[in-house]
């Protein structure tokens, strides 16, 4: 099934492949595309896939949005999202004007909420493609159907069916790369929209999975992200039984991968298994994402988060009891429905008790479909800003402090660029994802090497080479 798939699709990308070569004689240029990735690391490891096939397909990249093919991989976790891809349409729609050859795509998450698709239907016609998360992998043959039909294509899945895994992909960074071990999530937290746009949790096999880093091993890369909604309860349903800590040993022991990560951690399934995996592999890279959303035990249950308070401090203690230097950084929801003054000092006090490294704050946002959309004691705008305003800078403050922790010290760093601003200066990561910034040149690129954390400013270190 699988194969006849990947055959089909690698089938569309040589008919693309024709098509742009006879526009872009026409034309007299190549022909360009722009992907913008809109949310989480999900979304920006299925943009190197949307990427990979455009690339085969004989587009450039064009850094602008006035390319020949524009696509917008979209998120809906909050409105605001959506609100900045209707915003932008505006101004793609002005480009379309100037080349109305152009094709408009949009994909993702939001995709899969029928009021999006019935409002891009109705007000958004010059949008020539339109799919979801669950058909991303036949993209080509979607691009083909777009490149030789006018009007609006629109395809959406309602679930996911056995896809194919091994089409093309364009790593942003030629040295690391994010790898799906799962899809979907089963949790359904009050809020959240996830579990209704991305299904169900699917896991992928483990022999599948090593098999995709030690390709990627061979193609440059010495650092994996291993990706999931909640990785902790990766494995469900495989064919041959694999935990999570079975599949980081695995992945760890791959000949050649130097560094391994992973997104996101439920605190409901961490297990004491990870915790030891953690300290015992030197490849697992120290540093936790670990998402909190409310300090108050009363809201976590409403959220339906399925641990409390005493129980999340415990897992953090138990962490660092384990791995000492790690790195634990964490999601915070402000406004939850029904959230009181107490429950939100709840929610500083587990802040200053732990003492992120960093920390996302969101304003809670109202997904329509989610149990916490019909709750009635919704939060007051104003009370909300005044909340969050409070608890950004009690995590700026500590972040700040905690940061500083390895000034002084000698600490490896994988150099991901040339420092934007100063080109004297290389950009890397700690293994604990802190930003390092010091003297050096592109031939370091994608290598490891020792640095001295000279200093700290805040968010990020300045550091020398160590030879
Ligand atoms: N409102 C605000 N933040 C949300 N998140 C998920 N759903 C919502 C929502 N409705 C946040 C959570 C999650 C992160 C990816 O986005 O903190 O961990
Ligand atoms: Fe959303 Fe909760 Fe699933 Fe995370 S675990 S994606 S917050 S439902």
């Amino acid at each position: 099934m699988q194969s006849i798939d990947n055959e089909i699709q690698l089938n569309f990308i040589e008919k693309c492949r024709q098509l742009v070569e006879e526009r872009s004689a026409e034309a007299g240029r190549a022909l360009t595309y722009h992907v913008e990735t809109f949310g989480c690391q999900m979304n920006e490891r299925d943009s190197e896939k949307l990427r990979g096939i455009l690339e085969n397909c004989g587009f450039i990249s064009e850094k602008s949005e006035e390319a020949d093919i524009v696509l917008y991989n979209t998120c809906t976790v909050r409105e605001n999202a959506n609100r900045r891809v209707y915003g932008r349409l505006g101004t793609l729609h002005g480009y379309k004007r100037k080349n109305p050859s152009m094709i408009i795509g949009l994909c993702g998450c939001m995709m899969q909420e029928e009021h999006v698709v019935e409002t891009i239907s109705d007000k958004y016609k010059f949008v020539d493609l339109v799919f979801g998360t669950y058909n991303i992998f036949k993209f080509a043959e979607l691009l083909y159907n777009a490149m030789t039909s006018k009007g609006q294509i629109i395809d959406i899945w309602n679930e996911a069916r056995p896809t194919v895994e091994d089409l093309p992909a364009k790593r942003t960074y030629a040295f690391k790369s994010g790898v799906n071990i799962m899809y979907g999530c089963n949790n359904f937290c009050s809020y959240c929209i996830v579990p209704y746009v991305r299904g169900r949790e699917r896991s992928r096999e483990a022999d599948e999975i090593v098999c995709e880093v030690e390709r990627l091993v061979k193609d440059g890369v010495i650092e994996v992200m291993l990706l999931g909604q909640n990785v902790n309860s990766y494995g469900k349903g495989l064919e041959t039984p694999c935990s999570f800590p079975e599949l980081l040993r695995k992945v760890c022991q791959v000949p050649g991968i130097k560094r391994v990560r992973f997104m996101t951690s439920h605190p409901k399934d961490l297990s004491e298994e990870l915790i030891k995996v953690m300290a015992e592999e030197p490849k697992l890279c120290a540093h936790m994402h670990l998402p909190l959303q409310s300090g108050s035990s009363r809201i976590l249950k409403i959220m339906n988060r399925h641990y409390d308070k005493e129980k999340y401090l415990k897992l953090v203690a138990d962490i660092r009891a384990a791995v000492p230097d790690i790195s634990i950084t964490t999601d915070i929801i402000v406004g939850f429905p029904g959230e009181t003054e107490e429950d939100f000092e709840e929610t500083l006090d587990v802040v200053r008790k732990v003492r992120y490294d960093s920390a996302f704050t969101f304003k809670y946002s109202i997904r329509t479909g989610t149990p916490a959309a019909s709750m009635l004691d919704q939060v007051p705008d104003d009370v909300v800003s005044e909340r969050f305003d409070r608890l950004l800078k009690l995590v700026q403050e500590n972040a700040a402090e905690v940061c500083a922790r390895y000034e002084g010290r000698v600490m490896p760093v994988l150099v991901e660029s040339v420092n934007r601003q100063d080109s004297s200066l290389v950009t890397g990561r700690l293994e604990n994802n802190f930003v390092v910034h010091f003297p050096g040149d592109a031939s370091l690129i994608g290598k490891i090497t020792d640095v001295r954390l000279d200093e700290c400013k805040g968010f990020y270190y300045l550091g020398t080479e160590v030879r």
